[in-house]
Formats: C-alpha cells, structure tokens, sequence
C-alpha cells in the first residue's frame, strides 16, 4: 500500500517495478489518493483503477473528505506513544461502486495514518474469499498483501485497524472469537450496537449461530465499552429513503481504543 502516498513510499528490494502514481488532488492538505491509471499495468486494473480515481475525485471535493480527516486526526492524536501500525481488511472483493468507495476510504485513512507510522503502508493485508482478480490486482498493485481466509485475523494485534465494512458478522465473529475490543486498537464496520438486540442477529445474512451468540455479545460490547474506546461514524450523506452518495460508507462506525483509556 506504499503506493498510496508517493511522499512516502519507502526503498523496498522487493517493490514492484511499476506502481501507480499518486498526485494531491487538494488545497486541504487531504492526504493523496489520487492515481494515474495511465501507470497501471494490466487492462482489468485499469479499469478499476479508473473507478478508484473517479470515486477518489467525488470522495476528495466532498465536504465529508476533511471531516473524516479531523476523526483520523483525533486517532493519531489519541494514540501517540503507540501509532496504529497495520491494517487488516476484510470484504472489500468486487468491483462495485460500494468496494470502490471503501477502497478510497482505506486509500485515505491508510495514507493519514502513515504520517505517525510510515510503516503502516507496508503492513496492509487483504482478504476476501471472492475475491476478483481485478481487485485482488488493485491491493496488490498498492503494495498490500492478498491472503486467503482466515489468514488476516492472524494479522489483528492491539495496534490494528480492522477494517470490515459490511462483513457478515458470523465472519468477523469466526475469526475474532473470544477476542474484545483491546485486541485492536481501531475498527471500522457495520454498526454493532444495532445488531446487539436487533433484527440482524436473526436475518439469514447477518446471523450470528446460537453458539457464537455470547462471543458476539463480548465482542461488541467490548468494543462499545466507552471507557477504553472512542466512537464516531463515517461521516457520509444519509438521505432518508435513498441510497446516498457515497452507498458503501453509510452507516459505518469507527472505533478506537486511546491509548490513555486503554
Ligand atoms: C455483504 S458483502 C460486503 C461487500 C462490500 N464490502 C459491501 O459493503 O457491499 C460481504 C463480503 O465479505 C466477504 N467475506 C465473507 N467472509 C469473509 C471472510 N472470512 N473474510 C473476508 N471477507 C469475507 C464476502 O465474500 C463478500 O465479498
């Protein structure tokens, strides 16, 4: 994911010959995530390079951009002495408009987070057991690591951001079972105070099966535990009735565990 912000990418023998190219598209100081899809090397990954560009474009003039960078701001701020220091992602496996715009959420948050730990770029795993090789292409192409499920969970230590936007709650709960919220130091996903209680817990799509049922209720209380962890939401357009700009960030939650309430 080095490739994210070109200011910052670091000498690595093993760094792909190509990368793309990323340019500040902005006057406010956003971190880049603008890409040159001419740079790109094969057709599928130009065109979903071309859809990472045009989401990146609309993501960096919106008015949601700089608010997204003020929480990210408040993360680094919260956890100096003890930076975020990789990224797990998980779900982010096809070419829809929705994996697109949190493809550039990542792309942003990643390349903020690097200002306390540059490193960070280089420790970015994802997985998604559908992956599209498009997709799998883009990750790699930014430097990130594509592992095959239930790799990644093996990545998510106390200094991690687990980004799960819209899993299936049964696949978080499978990889993070018996774990609580001091096992990663920042969370991005579907709303779980909602599910606790709610509808979703009994759906086919999200149900958490009987037996996980008090390890879901561990985990998302844990990370809802206010005295260890802070909370505030993706910020995104939420018009009632309608699907929104920016589809596949609505309705996301971040949380983060401050190092002083840890
Ligand atoms: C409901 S879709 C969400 C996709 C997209 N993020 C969105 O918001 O529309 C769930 C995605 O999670 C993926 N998935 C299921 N189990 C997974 C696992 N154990 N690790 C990573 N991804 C998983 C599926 O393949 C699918 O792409």
């Amino acid at each position: 994911m080095s490739s994210f912000c070109i200011a910052q990418i670091p000498a690595k023998p093993r760094a792909p010959k190509m990368r793309p190219r990323y340019e500040s598209v902005t006057s406010r100081n956003l971190p880049p995530t603008f890409i040159s899809v001419d740079s790109l090397v094969n057709a599928p990954t130009i065109e979903v390079g071309r859809d990472v560009l045009q989401a990146s474009e609309k993501w960096l003039a919106s008015e949601y951009a700089p608010q997204l960078a003020m929480t990210i701001a408040q993360i680094i701020a919260d956890r100096a002495g003890q930076p975020i220091s990789n990224i797990v992602c998980l779900g982010i496996g096809n070419r829809r408009a929705r994996d697109i715009d949190q493809f550039v959420l990542l792309a942003q948050i990643a390349t903020q987070l690097s200002v306390a730990q540059p490193s960070i770029l280089d420790n970015i795993v994802a997985q998604d057991p559908n992956m599209s090789p498009e997709m799998k292409g883009l990750f790699q192409i930014h430097g990130c690591r594509v592992v095959e499920d239930p790799e990644a969970f093996g990545f998510v230590g106390p200094d991690t951001f687990l980004f799960a936007p819209f899993l299936p709650i049964f696949a978080v709960l499978r990889g993070l079972r018996n774990r609580g919220c001091t096992d990663f130091g920042m969370y991005i996903g579907n709303d779980l105070k909602r599910m606790v209680g709610g509808p979703e817990k009994n759906s086919h799509r999200f149900g958490v099966h009987e037996s996980d049922q008090a390890s879901f209720e561990q985990i998302a209380l844990s990370i809802q535990d206010e005295t260890v962890c802070k909370r505030s939401m993706v910020p995104c357009d939420t018009p009632v009735g309608l699907r929104g700009t920016f589809r596949g960030l609505r309705d996301l939650e971040i949380w983060w565990r401050p190092v002083e309430l840890g």
